[in-house]
């Protein structure tokens, strides 16, 4: 089980993509994937750029020796260039629960990826960090994503109405949440 200070950066593989940890140097292709209009669409309101990329992976990376979770860059299995990310954060090995997310870049989409991924970031979730319970917060109007997260078995639980400012005005956050005890995968 990983206990913070997480001293090794975990890393793992599906069957077609490897998830490895982010370097500075990845700021540039990540940025270029997430100022995406069409990706960046349902995404937290924020600057964009690739200084605010640079600004992001360093506090991810500094997080997670502390503690606070996981980002990995997706590449293709024996490859090394970022394709999208995905990510265990808020993680609160007190309470044993975090957050998942995951970008992908646009031609990605629709191939069935996070049907692929999903199972593997759960596993490394509960049975790796020893989590309870893995939530997500998503833009409600986020049909796809919606569908990935009920498709892994994540229950419904609430909508925050309008509690994120953004360029369209004030959009609502759905939470929705996975426990140990309903995770179907390999233990
Ligand atoms: C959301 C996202 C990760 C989906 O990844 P993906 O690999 O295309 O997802 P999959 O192909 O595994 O599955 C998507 C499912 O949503 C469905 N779907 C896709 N677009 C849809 C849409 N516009 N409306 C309804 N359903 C949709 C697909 O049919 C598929 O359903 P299925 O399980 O019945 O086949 C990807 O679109 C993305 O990175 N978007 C930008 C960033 C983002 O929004 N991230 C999530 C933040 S919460």
């Amino acid at each position: 089980m990983l206990t913070p200070p997480i001293t090794t950066y975990p890393e793992f593989e599906t069957e077609r993509f490897r998830m490895r940890q982010p370097r500075l140097e990845d700021a540039e292709l990540l940025a270029a994937i997430y100022d995406h209009p069409e990706v960046a669409r349902y995404l937290l309101p924020g600057a964009s750029g690739v200084q605010r990329m640079r600004e992001k992976l360093t506090r991810d990376l500094e997080g997670s020796i502390r503690g606070e979770g996981f980002r990995w860059l997706l590449c293709a299995r024996g490859e090394d260039v970022p394709l999208g990310s995905v990510a265990l954060f808020n993680w609160s090995s007190r309470d044993r629960r975090a957050e998942v997310g995951y970008v992908l870049g646009m031609p990605l989409w629709g191939q069935g990826v996070m049907k692929e991924l999903m199972p593997a970031l759960l596993h490394f979730g509960f049975a790796r960090m020893g989590l309870h319970r893995i939530e997500a917060h998503l833009d409600p109007r986020n049909t796809a994503s919606m569908r990935v997260l009920t498709r892994a078995g994540f229950q419904h639980e609430a909508v925050l109405r309008e509690n994120c400012a953004g360029p369209e005005g004030f959009t609502d956050t759905a939470v929705v949440s996975l426990l140990e005890g309903e995770w179907k995968g390999p233990k």
